[in-house]
This record gives C-alpha cells, sequence and structure tokens, in this order.
C-alpha cells in the first residue's frame, strides 16, 4: 500500500520522502529513536536528528502543535575551533578521514550534547521547542512558545516558560508533589485508569480538595 502511494505521488511529481523528511527532520510517530510511552499523543510534534540519540517520552504526555525536538547538536560544537561541522559536510562522500581514521567511529567519538528524556503527564505548550540534552521529569507544563535548554533544573510539577524556559510557577509543594509522583497514577493499565476517572476531577470541590482526597484514596 504504501509503496503504491509512493509510486502515485512520483507520478504526480511529489517526493514523498521529502514530505515526511523534510531535510533532516522526521514526524516524532515516524522517528526510528524515539519511545513513547503508553497513551501520550502529539499533533505532529517533529523531530530534528543527525545521530541516533535517544527521544525518551514517558506515559500520558500531550504535545500540542508545532512542537520541536532537537535531539543533537548536529555536531556544530564538535570543535572548539570552529561551530561548522567539517566532517559531515566536506566529508560526505568520503568513508575515512585522512590517515584512515574511520568517519563513523571519529563522528561517535565526539562530544555533543544529545538525547532528550521526559518524564509522565507533561504537557508541551504550542510552538515549543525542546533542545539537545535536557531531562524532565514529571507533571511539568511548558508554556507555548518556549524554548527548553538543559541550563536550569526543571523541578516536576513545574510550570515553565520563556525563552530558555524557566520556573514561574509550581502546580503543589513538595509534600503533594512526592504523594503524586509515588502514586505514579501513569504506571495504573488503562482499564484502571479509565475506571477512576473521576477521581481525576473536582466536581463542585476546590483543585486542592480534589487533590487531597486522590492523595488520601490512592496514596500509599
Ligand atoms: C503555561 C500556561 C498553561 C500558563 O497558564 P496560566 O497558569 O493561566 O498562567 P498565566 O496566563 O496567569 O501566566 C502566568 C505568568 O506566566 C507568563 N506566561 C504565560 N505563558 C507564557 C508563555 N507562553 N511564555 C512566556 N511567559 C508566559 C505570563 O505572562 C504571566 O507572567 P506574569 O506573572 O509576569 O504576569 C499557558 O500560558 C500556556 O502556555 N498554555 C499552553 C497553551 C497551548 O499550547 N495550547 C495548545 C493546546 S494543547
Amino acid at each position: 500500500m504504501c509503496r503504491l502511494r509512493i509510486f502515485l505521488w512520483r507520478l504526480l511529481g511529489i517526493d514523498y520522502h521529502q514530505i515526511l523528511r523534510v531535510q533532516d527532520n522526521v514526524f516524532l510517530k515516524k522517528d526510528k529513536f524515539s519511545e513513547l510511552g503508553e497513551g501520550t499523543y502529539d499533533n505532529g510534534a517533529l523531530v530534528f536528528r543527525w545521530t541516533q540519540a535517544p527521544l525518551r517520552i514517558g506515559k500520558y504526555c500531550s504535545i500540542a502543535n508545532n512542537v520541536r525536538f532537537i535531539v543533537d547538536e548536529g555536531y556544530h560544537t564538535a570543535s572548539g575551533i570552529t561551530s561548522f561541522p567539517i566532517v559531515n559536510t566536506l566529508f560526505k562522500e568520503e568513508k575515512t578521514l585522512p590517515d584512515g581514521v574511520d568517519k563513523n567511529e571519529f563522528l561517535s567519538a565526539v562530544n555533543q550534547r544529545e538525547g532528550i528524556t521526559i518524564g509522565h503527564d507533561v504537557w508541551i505548550g504550542m510552538g515549543v521547542h525542546i533542545m539537545p540534552g535536557v531531562t524532565l521529569g514529571n507533571g511539568i507544563t511548558i508554556a507555548a512558545n518556549s524554548v527548553v535548554t538543559g541550563s536550569t533544573e526543571i523541578p516536576d510539577y513545574s510550570i515553565i516558560a520563556g525563552t530558555p524556559a524557566k520556573v514561574i510557577a509550581m502546580k503543589h509543594d513538595k509534600d503533594v508533589i512526592n504523594k503524586l509522583n509515588d502514586i505514579a497514577w501513569w504506571d495504573w493499565d488503562k482499564k484502571t485508569i479509565k475506571s477512576r476517572v473521576k477521581d481525576f476531577y473536582s466536581s463542585g470541590q476546590t483543585k486542592e480538595e480534589s487533590i487531597e482526597q486522590f492523595i488520601k484514596k490512592y496514596g500509599k
């Protein structure tokens, strides 16, 4: 089916792979080196990568439109002397570097920031860019159009915003955060989550009251 589609698109003069893979990006859903946890959804997020560095996203994360994961630095920081990726560009056709050094081996030994890890129940707002090397925990909300870098420690259940993204608020106090992390509702099976749906929402009571009840009911 896919081959037929590619063939038909080619007849129309459309490069199928170019549509799916614009330059060096690929849809998150199609990325071979990304792992998405149970329940996590996205609206066409793109992954930019030049290496096979992992992108790991936990369970029940919500990823809005126009989100970009920049998984590695594309070898621009390989040299302190230049940001130009000499090996990747000037040696594009060669398998070895001068003195017979294997090009891929040389590149794999190069030190650069790469890989992204995101916890569970993270809401990534529209237009967010996540930079190489970022590690985020659970329950975090990332405000629209923020650029998340690895430069600041981001606590669980915080709301972060801006460029570079910084904590603008905490959703809960430390004790509640610890208890929610201990409950780890994202590890419940889907059937259980569905059967307990009402406990996730406040019906007429305040948010604080419903969290308290949730912790009372499911806390260890
Ligand atoms: C993060 C978010 C949930 C915060 O909402 P909120 O709790 O109601 O926060 P407020 O609007 O009261 O803003 C709080 C502060 O953060 C700032 N802020 C909010 N969003 C921001 C953003 N995207 N970038 C920078 N600062 C932001 C506000 O200016 C405000 O600053 P101040 O306290 O100095 O005035 C919301 O701003 C957001 O980005 N939602 C994502 C929307 C989205 O992407 N929807 C897609 C559908 S899935």
